[in-house]
């Protein structure tokens, strides 16, 4: 099966009160991964790149061969869809033209007329090629490829102005950060969560910054909305997490346990487990 766009998994998804997991991928392992999760616990997802990352793994290009290349070698059943994380306004024109089958446009550190503007055109030319489209209303805190913004809660009248251009499914700040979560973190905004949605009427809400928000959250979050939920940090922190047990316990030094073939398998299987865990927490398994 070819890749597909996110419009329908993410449809369904609101329809069915569930979310689809977002997964940051960065290299071969990453996808391989994040593929065999979706696979073993029979959910549609989404595997989305960074510019950055995109770059690291040697372009657009690049990132659209090893996703659909591992997908078919792999045998992949399930609805895989690959989008374009964060993307500047050339970036998702790229990655438009590169086969990616879905692209966030982040204009969220334009002035909103701009922002607006630039939105509108991207989810035209996307649409006019079959690609779902995620746009962004206000800045999410914390910082992704060295950009910070501070902007945490999104303005409710924004989002609606930009749900009724035709965004596929929209990233609005509810309290929400990426990376690791303070200790003093006040948890989600579900108030400002609630005037968003009645707001966007019916549009689906995206929830970055997903790694370490309390299930009980995400759920809720869920309930009142939210169909896709991004996860990048997390995925790092456990492969990170399991090769330094690895080679804290010596194990490189043991027979052949240099070979990248088993050094990067416990960080691996780490990521396939909390994929699947997530993916099980966000309802999406059993949905492909
Ligand atoms: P985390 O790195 O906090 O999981 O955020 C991922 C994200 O929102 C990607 O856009």
């Amino acid at each position: 099966m070819v890749m597909v766009s996110a419009t329908e998994m993410i449809q369904k998804a609101h329809e069915g009160h569930y979310a689809i997991g977002a997964f940051n991928t960065n290299n071969l392992e990453w996808t391989k991964c994040i593929l065999t999760a979706a696979e073993q616990a029979k959910a549609p997802v989404m595997i989305q790149a960074s510019e950055g990352a995109s770059k690291y793994m040697g372009g657009y290009k690049m990132v659209v061969d090893l996703v659909k290349d591992l997908h078919d070698s792999l045998g992949i059943t399930v609805p895989v869809a690959l989008h374009l994380d964060h993307g500047t306004y050339e970036g998702a024109k790229a990655c438009i033209e590169a086969g990616f089958t879905s692209v966030m446009f982040d204009g969220s550190h334009f002035d909103f007329e701009e922002n607006m503007a630039k939105s509108k055109e991207i989810i035209e030319l996307a649409h006019s090629k079959g690609v779902s489209v995620e746009c962004e209303v206000g800045g999410i805190g914390g910082t992704e490829d060295g950009v910070t913004s501070n902007g945490e809660l999104a303005d409710p009248k924004e989002c609606a102005a930009v749900a009724a251009l035709g965004v596929d499914f929209l990233a609005a700040g509810i309290g929400n950060i990426h990376g690791k979560y303070p200790a003093n973190w006040a948890g989600l905004n579900f108030e400002r969560l609630d005037e968003i949605n009645k707001a966007v009427d019916g549009k689906p809400l995206v929830l970055h910054g997903g790694s370490g928000i309390p299930f009980d959250q995400t759920s809720k979050a869920i309930s009142m909305g939210v169909s896709k939920i991004n996860v990048n940090t997390e995925l790092q922190l456990v492969f990170a997490d399991a090769t330094r047990k690895y080679i804290e316990a010596g194990k490189d030094l043991e027979g052949k346990g240099y070979d990248p073939r088993k050094l990067l398998k416990p960080g691996a299987d780490a990521i396939i487990a909390k994929t699947v865990e997530l993916i099980k927490a966000f309802g999406s398994d059993n949905k492909a």
